[in-house]
């Protein structure tokens, strides 16, 4: 049975940035209560021109770079978004077009902030099971676009970016080694976007009463959270026949660092043992996980041969938690050059215009 090892990785945020300052000036809030509260300090903005399949294609491009895989090579393309650019088509098929990934199948998978987790394990399942030889999963957000800007309780966590992981099968023993996934819908009114889907569809009432805002009961999924990052933690490497002393960095959810903090308590760590960054970039949702890799990754916090956790909850409710023996570098890395990389892709991607065009030509004279 071949292994799935994560043999690229890479982020892309959009430039503007927000301070607890700036929005000190849009809401009754202050830099000194959102830090306490929650450890951050800024989060970057989409601008006009960025939207999850523009970001998430940035990223899936530096992720594909250190693997050093074509786009055409793909078998698989797995986004994972709380934000999709539409109901459908889905982002994950805008992003196969604008990689011109050629062969590869894609669809998204949503599970809220816990969507990274879902979707690695869903790329290594199939990887396992010799369906798929390599996959590309995205964690791709631009949340400021579903944000009340007027809600203090919700406007000051959320940030906008992307990451992305490739996966591909090897004889090797490694990469990932045990998934817990996990769900409650009992708790599916505690954050939510309440209307805009087929349940409640765009009305003047629905927009008059801010329906199509991210709602959330702060406190309600506060207590959830603290309560299963660390047992999900505990269970995948139960899972995996590991302990704490086996895994170098825990990857988790960046919402917020006390709820970190209240991990590391439960599983009587050091949080040093932890990666956060939510302090620079929100809650960035299902990128989160894959942006606090790259970093920890690019700081030399993981190393090849060494265990990881990778851990998270969000709407649903969902939770879950991933190890991996952690494979990269790869010796051969391509050298990173996204602007000559979304170039080629356009390029075949109209190519594959022409083709359909003349294919519908062909068979309509056939039928
Ligand atoms: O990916 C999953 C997504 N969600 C999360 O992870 C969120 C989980 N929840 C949290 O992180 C925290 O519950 C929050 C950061 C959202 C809120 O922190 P809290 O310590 O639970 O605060 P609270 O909701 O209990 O509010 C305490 C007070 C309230 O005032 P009163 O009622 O005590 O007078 C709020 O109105 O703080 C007030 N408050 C604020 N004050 C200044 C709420 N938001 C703000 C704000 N600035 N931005």
């Amino acid at each position: 049975m071949p292994y799935a090892h994560i043999t690229g990785w890479g982020m892309s945020v959009p430039e503007p940035v927000l301070t607890n300052d700036d929005l000190a000036k849009i809401v009754d809030t202050n830099d000194a209560w959102i830090r306490e509260r929650t450890g951050i300090r800024e989060r970057h903005i989409a601008r006009a021109s960025d939207f999850p399949s523009t970001l998430g294609t940035d990223a899936a491009l530096k992720a594909l770079s250190v693997a050093n895989l074509r786009a055409t090579d793909l078998d698989l393309i797995i986004c994972t978004t709380s934000t999709p650019e539409h109901l459908f088509p889905a982002t994950a098929c805008l992003i196969q077009d604008q990689l011109g990934a050629s062969k590869a199948g894609a669809f998204d998978l949503l599970a809220a902030c816990t969507g990274f987790i879902y979707a690695v394990n869903m790329a290594a399942q199939s990887i396992r099971s010799g369906a798929i030889k390599s996959a590309l999963v995205i964690g791709t957000e631009t949340l400021s676009r579903f944000v009340n800007w007027e809600d203090r309780n919700t406007c000051i966590l959320f940030g906008d970016g992307a990451g992305a992981f490739v996966l591909q099968a090897s004889d090797q023993p490694g990469g990932v080694l045990a998934t817990v996934m996990r769900s409650d819908g009992s708790g599916s009114n505690l954050l939510t976007l309440p209307a805009g889907g087929s349940r409640h569809p765009a009305t003047e009432a629905t927009i008059r009463e801010g329906q199509h805002y991210i709602f959330m009961d702060g406190r309600e999924v506060f207590r959830f959270a603290t309560r299963v990052m660390a047992s999900s933690t505990e269970e995948v490497l139960k899972l995996a026949g590991l302990t704490k002393d086996d895994i170098s960095v825990i990857i988790p959810h960046q919402a917020n660092s006390r709820i970190i903090d209240a991990a590391a308590r439960g599983l009587k760590l050091p949080i040093e043992r932890f990666v956060v960054n939510v302090d620079r970039y929100g809650n960035t949702s299902t990128a989160s996980i894959p942006i606090a890799t790259v970093e920890a990754v690019e700081k030399g916090r993981v190393k090849a041969g060494e265990k990881v956790v990778f851990v998270g909850f969000g709407a649903g409710l969902t939770w879950g938690a991933l190890v991996a023996e952690w494979t990269g570098p790869l010796p051969t890395p391509r050298k990173v050059n996204v602007g000559r990389d979304r170039l080629w892709g356009r390029i075949r991607s109209i190519l594959h215009r022409i083709e359909r065009f003349l294919e519908g030509i062909i068979w309509g004279r056939r039928a």
